[in-house]
Formats: structure tokens, C-alpha cells, sequence
């Protein structure tokens, strides 16, 4: 009888103790998502970072979300309207404070470029604070590798609007950049070649520009022509810059030279299969951090 009771209650002291060990460890540990994109002041776009948001959500429905712009000129002009969006400085100590021991921050740029490069200088000042994040990751961009190049490229031609046909020009609006990762964007026009001839990259800030593309269109006898962004939302530069009605805009210049025009809004993170590259690239971060 004593015996008994002495082992029951060295087993449940045992138990007590493991189940103690265990809640200590998960109330000490907090992993945290920070989803970190250029930002855009379009409400049309608010739609996209929501379906980003719900799809990384659905992957990893027990890990919280949190969001950072990296440009200070969006997150100002936000602010005035009374929306406020952290920048990822401010992001990454807020998640500090709230006890975030691991974090898996993604990048949404397109290209490793000045953006980003500012953004791994951020999360790197959040490594070996005291009493702060324990391990903080960040993930690649859409393109980096060989592999990511033909993934984004696989993608892009799997969602493509049903009226576009494999005949039809496809120009594609990416950024571009006077930053050395501008090359990622012709390297992406090898990349769309190989699978559809007809799909051309141009930039509005870097290289090529749509006059490359045009030079193309005049040999191939191109009619008609779509307009697609090559960026992670429809914002600013595809509502205006590309599908705009000024006379700079892409669809003006190739309608003055007699193209029919029809441009696209959506950006590539209206797509899943293109979400899905953010969130595969967050699972090896997740694992990473364990
Ligand atoms: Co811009």
C-alpha cells in the first residue's frame, strides 16, 4: 500500500514536472512570421497582400503574421490617411518585445536589389541582441537561382489569362533598377524564351526598355499586344505607367504605333502558384529555425 502510493506519487510527480519542463519551453519560445513587401498605396492592391496573408496563414495556421513595408515613401503616404504599416526596424523590435524568440521574415521583392539589400542589413541588426529574437531568418526573393528563375517563369505561364492565346504578344512590366541585380531581368527574357517566343520582359526604370521590345514586335509583324505587370501587385507603375492613358504610358506608345493594346492588372501575387514560392521558401525557413 505504501508502496503504491509511493510510486503513484513519484510518476505523477514525474508528470507534473515533463508537463511544467514543456509549458515552460513553449511560453519561453514564440516563432513569428514577418511578411515584408515594397508596399503600395493602391487599395486595389490591399486585396493581393490579403491573399498572400491567408494563403501563408493556411500553410502555418498555429504561427502569427506580421507586416512591414520597406519604402518610406509609401508607409508616409499611408499614414496620412490613417493607415498605419511598420517598417521592418520597427516590425522586428515590436515582435521582440512581444516575446518572439524565432522569426521567419520573407522578402515579396522580385529581384535581390536595393530593397532587399536593405532589408538583410535590417534583420541582420536584429541577430545577437540581448534578451531579444533568437534566430531570425529571411528568404529569398522571387528570383535568385537557376531554379527560381524557371519556377517564377513556370508559374507565370501556368496562370495566364484563358484569352491569351500561345500567338499573342505578352510584354511583361517589371521595375528594373540602376542596382546590379537589374541583370535578373534580361536573364528572365532567356528564361520566358526557351518556353513561349512571344513573351518579352521590359522595364520601366533599368534594362531592357520597352524600345528593345518594340524592335522585336516590327520583325515577328506583332498585331496585337498584352501588357502584364512583372511585379508582385498591380500598383502604381502597371495602373499608370503601363495601362495608363497619358501619352508615355506603354499602352499609348504601342497604340501610336498601331498595336492593338489590352492591358492586364493583376500583379504576380494575385497568383497562388507565384504565393507559393513565399511560402515554400517560409517552410525552409521554419525549419531551419528548429
Ligand atoms: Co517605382
Amino acid at each position: 500500500m505504501t508502496n503504491f502510493i509511493k510510486y503513484t506519487s513519484l510518476a505523477l510527480l514525474l508528470l507534473i514536472t515533463t508537463m511544467n519542463f514543456a509549458s515552460n519551453k513553449t511560453k519561453k519560445e514564440k516563432t513569428g512570421i514577418l511578411l515584408v513587401a515594397f508596399g503600395s498605396s493602391y487599395p486595389e492592391t490591399r486585396e493581393t497582400f490579403k491573399n498572400i496573408e491567408s494563403e501563408v496563414q493556411k500553410a502555418f495556421p498555429n504561427i502569427d503574421i506580421r507586416w512591414a513595408y520597406t519604402s518610406k515613401f509609401i508607409r508616409k503616404k499611408l499614414n496620412k490617411r490613417g493607415e498605419h504599416i511598420d517598417s521592418p526596424t520597427l516590425a522586428l523590435a515590436k515582435m521582440s518585445e512581444e516575446g518572439f524568440t524565432h522569426i521567419a521574415v520573407q522578402s515579396l521583392h522580385v529581384i535581390p536589389g536595393a530593397e532587399y539589400d536593405a532589408l538583410q542589413k535590417n534583420v541582420n541588426s536584429f541577430r545577437n541582441m540581448p534578451k531579444g529574437i533568437k534566430e531570425i531568418t529571411l528568404g529569398k526573393p522571387l528570383m535568385f537561382s537557376h531554379e527560381s528563375m524557371e519556377n517564377l517563369c513556370t508559374q507565370l505561364n501556368n496562370n495566364l489569362p484563358k484569352e491569351i492565346s500561345k500567338n499573342d504578344a505578352l510584354i511583361y512590366m517589371g521595375h528594373g533598377t540602376h542596382h546590379q541585380a537589374n541583370i535578373y531581368y534580361p536573364a528572365m527574357q532567356y528564361y520566358m524564351w526557351q518556353k513561349n517566343k512571344n513573351h518579352y520582359l521590359a522595364t520601366v526604370e533599368g534594362y531592357p526598355s520597352l524600345d528593345e521590345v518594340i524592335k522585336y514586335l516590327k520583325e515577328k509583324k506583332t498585331k496585337k499586344v498584352y501588357l502584364l505587370p512583372f511585379m508582385t501587385i498591380a500598383g502604381d507603375h502597371a495602373r499608370n505607367d503601363m495601362a495608363g492613358t497619358d501619352s508615355d504610358s506603354w499602352k499609348s506608345i504601342l497604340e501610336a504605333k498601331g498595336y492593338k493594346v489590352k492591358s492586364i492588372l493583376t500583379g504576380m501575387a494575385d497568383h497562388n502558384g507565384v504565393v507559393k514560392i513565399w511560402v515554400d521558401s517560409i517552410e525552409e525557413s521554419l525549419e531551419k529555425l528548429d
